[in-house]
């Protein structure tokens, strides 16, 4: 499943976002339906870090993408990635295995609608490489995150 969410900052960016995926029939979930003025962007990343089931994806969007990626990374599981074009949307599914993309919809790409699509659809249509040097080292993030 997809799972989207933004706070305040992102909100207007994650509204068009929900319009592109309408229009291609890819279904989602809004963890942030209603409009919150001043809301906190970790609130809600907190919220689709702790409904993400192993196989679900997640679009998180903030002003930069920054503050959600560093708090998303804190979860168990959670891969996050900020990208801002397609070669780094490909390539954080391709080797990091990326599970959440995180955007800022108070950056130039608020400006350039199908970069964002774009983007967006490169990170939905990538599958992780499952290459042994990028589960190796995946692994070793894994231990980080036990160490806790
Ligand atoms: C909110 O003003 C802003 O700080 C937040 O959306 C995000 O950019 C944090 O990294």
């Amino acid at each position: 499943m997809l799972i989207i969410g933004s706070d305040h900052a992102g909100f207007d960016m994650k509204e068009k976002i929900k319009k592109m995926l309408d229009a291609k029939k890819i279904e989602y979930i809004d963890m942030s339906k209603n409009y919150a003025q001043g809301d906190d962007y970790t609130d809600v990343v907190a919220k689709i870090c702790e409904n993400m089931g192993e196989k679900d994806i997640a679009i998180m969007v903030c002003g930069t993408g920054i503050g959600s990626s560093i708090m998303a990374n804190k979860f168990k599981g959670i891969r996050a990635a900020i990208c801002y074009d397609e070669y780094t949307a490909r390539l954080t599914r391709l080797d990091n295995n990326a599970n959440m993309l995180c955007l800022g919809g108070r950056t130039v790409l608020a400006q350039d609608d199908e970069k964002l699509m774009s983007i967006i659809e490169t990170f939905l249509n990538t599958d992780f490489s499952n290459e042994e040097r990028h589960i190796r080292r995946l692994e070793k993030i894994s231990e980080v995150e036990k160490r806790g």
